[in-house]
């Protein structure tokens, strides 16, 4: 296998003339923890999109694991070990935890899930479900309905969702927006306790937990890439502080 977790050689998302990610090149190593960061409307989310295939790249390509996946559809590259959470939450607020995270497993329409009662799951696949409640601290919670839980705790289901296939590599957008700082810090600590081996790609604001959690920093801008470092490089970088500080001055 290639060391390379995920490579991106030019690419480009294109909405008619706005080409939102424009030209970006990348290579996230096997088992690196990368943080994607750029002001609002830089082009990070769009790049989630094209790697995990909701948009395409209008022109470029997307390696994942030594295997072009340019054009494979979403549910494919999920299959193959790639699984994400979404800047707004997107969860079935009158089922409980675990049925949320039956749901994720199997990929199935929650009203198929009401009408035949509950749909089986494997031993292995309940021991799957298991050890993402417990990699995402929500094991005590898994009985309740997700109604009942508080904001960060829904974070953390999105966590455990994206946990419970098993991919080689979870690319997390915003996980921690919204947050109090209180709930920030489990966030911070279920990101830093992972599985060394999996690939993070994780798209926050917040240089603080940037700084604590990654080993690379490439930074967007307009939807191209601004600039690349260690996270005491980033910061330090004053391009990087233009764009953030131009933008809270608007
Ligand atoms: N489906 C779409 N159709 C048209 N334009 C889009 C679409 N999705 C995103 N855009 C535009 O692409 C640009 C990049 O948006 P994107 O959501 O990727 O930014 P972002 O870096 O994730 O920003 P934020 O920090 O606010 O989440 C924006 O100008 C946005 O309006
Ligand atoms: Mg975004």
């Amino acid at each position: 296998m290639s060391d390379s977790a995920l490579i991106l050689e030019n690419v480009v998302v294109a909405f008619g003339a706005l080409k939102a990610v424009n030209n970006v090149s990348m290579n996230i190593a096997n088992g690196e923890r990368r943080a994607i960061i750029g002001p609002n409307g830089a082009g990070k989310t769009t790049l989630f999109n094209a790697v995990t295939g909701l948009f395409p790249p209008t022109s470029g390509k997307v390696v994942f694991e030594g295997r072009d996946m340019s054009r494979t559809p979403v549910h494919k590259r999920a299959r193959l070990g790639m699984s994400r959470t979404f800047q707004i939450t997107n969860l079935f607020p009158s089922l409980t935890v675990r049925e949320n995270m039956v749901l994720a497993l199997l990929g199935n329409h929650p009203r198929k899930y009401v009408m035949f009662g509950g749909l089986k799951v494997s031993e292995a696949e309940q021991e799957q479900i298991e050890s993402a409640l417990t990699m995402s601290r929500l094991l005590a919670r898994g009985d309740v309905a997700v109604q009942e839980l508080s904001y960060g705790e829904q974070r953390q289901l999105e966590m455990a969702m994206a946990l419970v296939t098993q991919p080689r590599m979870l690319l997390l957008d915003e996980p921690a927006a919204g947050l109090s700082p209180a709930e920030r810090v489990i966030v911070s600590d279920i990101i830093s306790s992972l599985p060394r081996d999996l690939t993070i790609v994780l798209i926050e604001h917040d240089m603080e937990l940037v700084l604590k959690l990654v080993d690379y920093v490439t930074c967007l801008n307009n939807g191209e890439l601004l600039a690349a470092g260690t996270p005491e490089e980033i910061s330090a970088n004053e391009h990087v502080r233009d764009v953030y500080l131009g933008k809270a001055r608007e």
